[in-house]
């Protein structure tokens, strides 16, 4: 990918950023799944920082960006053809391939395991960021530890205040939703993380060589702790055919009252009733808008309608289940 011509503002922010960078510091970036909280990621002590601000768990692995695919080998080794073939279709973009790590590559950055998640982004912001700074950046979703992810500068601020180095602004992310992660670590790739990159992309690419659904009884799978993504209101999701009767109950309870859906409120309801886009896509770019919106509002109860058990949809509905209460909590 050519380097982007950039408004002179921009360039300004960017080498400053990779100033920060160069001397260990932290900095937010855009990306087009989510704003990312980056650090060197040749650099242990500025990656352990990122722990820290985040109160992420340790042990809890990062994904490293890279500006280019050919940088691929210098992270990662053992690299499978299945894994060149999904970097070769579709990098720059939003998909992270979890391959055998290079030596290189520190401890702080997978949390000691042999594998690495890589992905090279496409927002060019954090194209060229990656391109001058020329090395890898680590970075998880700007976020603290479980809460729900930022699709704008302004969530990253209100999260963490002050607390970075420096917050590089490019707006509203285009996707809204984190990176499909495909495992091709193992003798099958393996999404474990569905995004905006679907599982019949993933397979007109490999055929029916495609393993789907997390590992249950893996260790570190991305987003299994039970918290993650979470609002601070308990969120349900619900049925569109139960939903009316859902908010009725709640409200006839005196309680406060948030509704997500793609359909129009009832006129007698006093529920603050969102409607939500009815494409995938266009719901995905909104979701974390508008679950950062709701948190800290003051509901007692967020209702979501159920997302159509559609393939289309199977990232959104991964989000708004890891959203959501456990049945009886
Ligand atoms: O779209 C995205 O992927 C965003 C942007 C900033 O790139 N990043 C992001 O990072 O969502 P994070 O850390 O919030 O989620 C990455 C997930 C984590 O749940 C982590 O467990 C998993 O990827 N992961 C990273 N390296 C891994 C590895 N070596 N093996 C298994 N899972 C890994
Ligand atoms: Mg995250």
């Amino acid at each position: 990918m050519p380097e982007p011509h950039l408004p002179d503002r921009m360039e300004k922010d960017i080498v400053h950023a990779v100033d920060v960078l160069q001397h260990g510091g932290l900095v937010a970036f855009p990306t087009e799944t989510v704003y990312g909280l980056g650090a060197n990621a040749l650099d242990s002590l500025a990656v352990a920082r990122i722990f820290e601000i985040k109160q992420r768990p340790p042990g809890h692995p990062l994904i490293v960006h890279l500006g280019d695919v050919a940088e691929l080998s210098q992270w990662a080794r053992d690299i499978p053809d299945t894994a060149k073939a999904l970097a070769d279709k579709f990098w720059p973009g939003p998909l992270t391939l979890i391959l055998p790590r290079s030596e290189q590559v520190p401890d702080a950055v997978t949390g000691g395991q042999d594998t690495v998640g890589l992905r090279v982004p496409r927002h060019p912001l954090a194209h060229a960021l990656l391109q001058r700074f020329g090395s890898g950046i680590a970075a998880p979703s700007a976020n603290r530890f479980g809460r729900i992810s930022p699709s704008r500068a302004e969530h990253v601020r209100a999260g963490f205040g002050d607390e970075l180095d420096f917050i590089l602004d490019g707006g509203a992310c285009e996707l809204g939703l984190e990176s499909t992660i495909v495992d091709c670590s193992g003798p099958q790739p393996r999404v474990l993380r569905p995004g905006n990159i679907g599982a019949e992309a993933l397979e007109a690419l490999l055929g029916n060589n495609l393993g789907r659904g997390a590992i249950a009884e893996a260790p570190r799978v991305p987003g299994s702790h039970d918290s993650h993504y979470a609002p601070s209101a308990p969120l349900y999701l619900v049925s569109s055919s139960e939903l009316v009767m859902r908010v009725q109950a709640h409200c006839a309870h005196g309680e406060r009252i948030a509704v997500l859906s793609r359909q129009a409120a009832p006129t007698e309801s006093s529920a603050h009733w969102e409607i939500m886009p009815a494409t995938a896509a266009a719901y995905g770019h909104h979701l974390y808008a508008s679950l950062h919106a709701l948190d800290g509002a003051g509901y007692d109860v967020i209702l979501v309608e159920a997302p159509p058990p559609l393939d289309a949809w199977e990232a959104v509905a991964d989000r708004l289940r890891r959203a959501a209460c456990q049945a009886g909590g």
